[in-house]
């Protein structure tokens, strides 16, 4: 560091030039930052469970401090040797004279240069640990709580659990990852000043194409064959009365190399190229679809007058890919009706609470400024209505009514996040129809091309009942696939929209 501490050829003794207030000061902040980063990945070494925290101060904050120290020490120096020429010209010349002859100069820059090779090779090390750590689930999931705990939380809870951040929100390859990098550095401005939307919005402004991201884990060829789906159902009456529908979803799939070419994978990403226009930003209203099958045969289907020619013409065309039915994949955020019947199926909720289902969704549903005043709600409003309405059951099943709070309260904190304005109303999930538009965007009967071919909804173009059971009782039961059969009379259900009435909370 002392590389001139003898400006003159050495007779006398003249104080070293790292001898002046901020050089000192900057030695100081090096040693503090460099003994901190020393510790802090002592405990990153040491733990068993990534801390974010350890993170972002072990090597980001800390390095930072550390290099900002060093770079005082010569910018002291060089003041120091300023204010020194100024005052005595003649024996402190302009700039330094390097003179490898002498024997303390030599050993002097020998140290420097070991210093800074040493420097270099921590700090490649320590840059290529600040790189894993800006990709790590820890950094994005956990490092702003209230920012990320939605999407966090329901991640956690997903088949994507142990799948990393960046593998769907960034892949690989430089130019994406500086991108992201970039975009990333806005992202932690806009927490620190608090300019972040809530709730985050969707779809996200540059999300890498699937082909780059899904499709590097699954394989869009795969063949799933006809697969059996069990959905079950309490109603919203004094027995919750279970029901249960049993139906094959045609998932299909395959090129005719791995099985059948049929199915829904089959026409919407194998068979066919289909591109479309959505009028709205969260891509739920669509009026025109094209698909272009294997030997560049073209079918436009449109919404009659929704667009005009130029419209079509000049409005942003988006290729559909797995996130145009698969737009949930981690950060499910559950309906209140769909967790309470998950809940009751596993009975964690006790099914023989009487109209618990509907009780429980009511709470879920009601609006709630924190969650902690939704949770207080939970407990008072339940143990309210059991106490006025059902005052035997009240003293009877005391655990059961507190076991029902508990994981009402569970449900509301997983899937619920007022703090973010974040519920399953605020992102439509697109797989299905039962709660949002889903595959009734394009399959609603009134999608027509040119030459009278419809998007149809029939009710067996994507999947047959096997049976529907309604409190353990056929509905019906048949072997070559009847229509769904609905509760209560709606009549013609091709013409109606199930999101209409079911929309996840109050209601059916
Ligand atoms: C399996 C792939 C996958 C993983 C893993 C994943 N995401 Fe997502 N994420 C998505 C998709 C798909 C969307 C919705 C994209 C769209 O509709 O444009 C999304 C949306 C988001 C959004 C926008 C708000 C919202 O809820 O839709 C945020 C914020 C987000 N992800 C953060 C994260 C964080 C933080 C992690 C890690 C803890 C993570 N994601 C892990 C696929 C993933
Ligand atoms: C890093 C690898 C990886 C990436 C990237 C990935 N997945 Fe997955 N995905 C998996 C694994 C592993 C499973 C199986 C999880 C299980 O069954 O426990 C899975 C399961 C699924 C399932 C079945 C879910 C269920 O309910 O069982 C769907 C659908 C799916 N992924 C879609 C997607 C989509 C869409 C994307 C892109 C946004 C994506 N995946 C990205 C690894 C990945
Ligand atoms: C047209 C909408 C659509 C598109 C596009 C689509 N899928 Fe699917 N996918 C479905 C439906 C519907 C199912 C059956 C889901 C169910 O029954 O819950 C399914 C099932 C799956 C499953 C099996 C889930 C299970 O439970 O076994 C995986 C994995 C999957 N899709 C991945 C993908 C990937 C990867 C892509 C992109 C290459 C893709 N899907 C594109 C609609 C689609
Ligand atoms: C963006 C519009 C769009 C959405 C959304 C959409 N589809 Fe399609 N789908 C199409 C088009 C266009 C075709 C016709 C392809 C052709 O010309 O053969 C099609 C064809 C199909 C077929 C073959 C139909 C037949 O009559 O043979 C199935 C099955 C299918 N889609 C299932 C689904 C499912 C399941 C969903 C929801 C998860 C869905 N689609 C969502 C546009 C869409
Ligand atoms: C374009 C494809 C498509 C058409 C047309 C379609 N469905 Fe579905 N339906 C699906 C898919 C995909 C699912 C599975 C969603 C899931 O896995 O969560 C589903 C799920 C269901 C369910 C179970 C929902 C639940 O959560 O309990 C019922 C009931 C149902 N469909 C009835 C019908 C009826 C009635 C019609 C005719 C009006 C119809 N479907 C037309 C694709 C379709
Ligand atoms: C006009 C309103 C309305 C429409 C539209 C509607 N439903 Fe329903 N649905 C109801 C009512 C009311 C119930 C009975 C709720 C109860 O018993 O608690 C019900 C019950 C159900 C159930 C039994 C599960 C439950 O929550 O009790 C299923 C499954 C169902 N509907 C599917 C569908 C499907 C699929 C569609 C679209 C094709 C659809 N519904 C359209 C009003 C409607």
């Amino acid at each position: 560091m002392t590389v001139e501490q003898n400006g003159e050829s050495g007779e006398e003794k003249i104080p070293g030039l790292i001898r002046n207030l901020i050089s000192l000061v900057g030695a100081v902040i090096a040693v503090v930052g460099a003994a901190n980063i020393a510790f802090l990945v002592f405990i990153d070494y040491l733990s068993t469970r990534p801390n974010p925290y350890i993170g972002i101060f072990g090597y980001m904050i800390m390095p930072g401090i550390m290099v900002f120290g060093l770079i005082l020490i010569p910018v002291g120096m060089l003041i120091e040797r300023h204010r020194r020429h100024t005052q005595a010209p003649s024996q402190v010349p302009r700039f330094p004279r390097i003179d490898l002859n002498d024997t303390r100069q030599r050993r002097t820059v020998a140290s420097v240069s070991a210093f800074i090779i040493v420097f270099v090779a921590l700090s490649a090390a320590g840059s290529y640990r600040a790189y894993e750590f800006t990709d790590s689930v820890q950094f994005c999931g956990q490092l702003c709580h209230t920012v990320m705990k939605p999407e966090y939380t329901a991640y956690l809870q997903s088949p994507h659990a142990r799948v990393a951040c960046v593998d769907c929100h960034v892949g690989a390859g430089a130019g994406w990852y500086v991108k992201s990098k970039l975009s990333g550095a806005y992202q932690v401005y806009s927490v620190i000043f608090h300019k972040y939307p809530k709730p985050i919005p969707t779809p996200v402004a540059n999300l890498r194409p699937a082909p780059e991201t899904c499709e590097q884990c699954h394989w869009p060829n795969k063949f799933h064959g006809d697969q059996l789906r069990v959905f079950t159902h309490f109603g919203t009456d004094e027995k919750n009365t279970p029901r249960q529908i049993r139906m094959l979803v045609k998932t299909g799939g395959g090129d005719p190399n791995t099985g059948l070419p049929s199915g829904i994978h089959w026409h919407m990403n194998i068979a066919n190229k289909i591109t479309y226009i959505a009028t709205d930003q969260q891509r739920q209203v669509i009026p025109w679809v094209q698909s272009e099958d294997s030997r560049g045969h073209i079918t436009v289907y449109q919404v009659k007058d929704a667009l005009t020619a130029e419209q079509v013409q000049k409005d942003a065309k988006r290729r559909m890919d797995c996130i145009d039915c698969h737009n949930r994949p981690t950060h499910i955020y559950k309906a209140p009706d769909a967790s309470v019947d998950e809940a009751l199926l596993a009975t964690r909720i006790d099914p023989t609470l009487p109209f618990i289902k509907q009780q429980a969704v009511t709470v879920l549903s009601a609006d709630y400024k924190t969650t902690d005043e939704a949770v207080k709600a939970i407990d008072k409003d339940l143990n309210a209505f059991y106490q006025s309405k059902y005052p035997d059951v009240y003293s009877s099943k005391q655990p059961q009514i507190r076991q029902a709070v508990a994981e009402v309260q569970r449900i509301f904190q997983n899937s619920i996040f007022p703090e973010m304005k974040v519920d399953w109303r605020v992102h439509p999930n697109n797989i299905g129809h039962f709660y949002f538009p889903g595959c009734f965007r394009c399959h609603d009967g009134n999608h027509v091309s040119a030459d009278g071919k419809v998007l149809k909804k029939d009710c067996d173009t994507c999947h047959t009942v096997q049976s529907q059971v309604e409190s353990g009782k056929p509905l019906m039961q048949t072997a070559q696939g009847v229509s769904f059969q609905h509760p209560v009379d709606i009549g013609d259900l091709t013409a109606v929209n199930c999101a209409d009435c079911h929309t996840g909370g109050v209601g059916p």
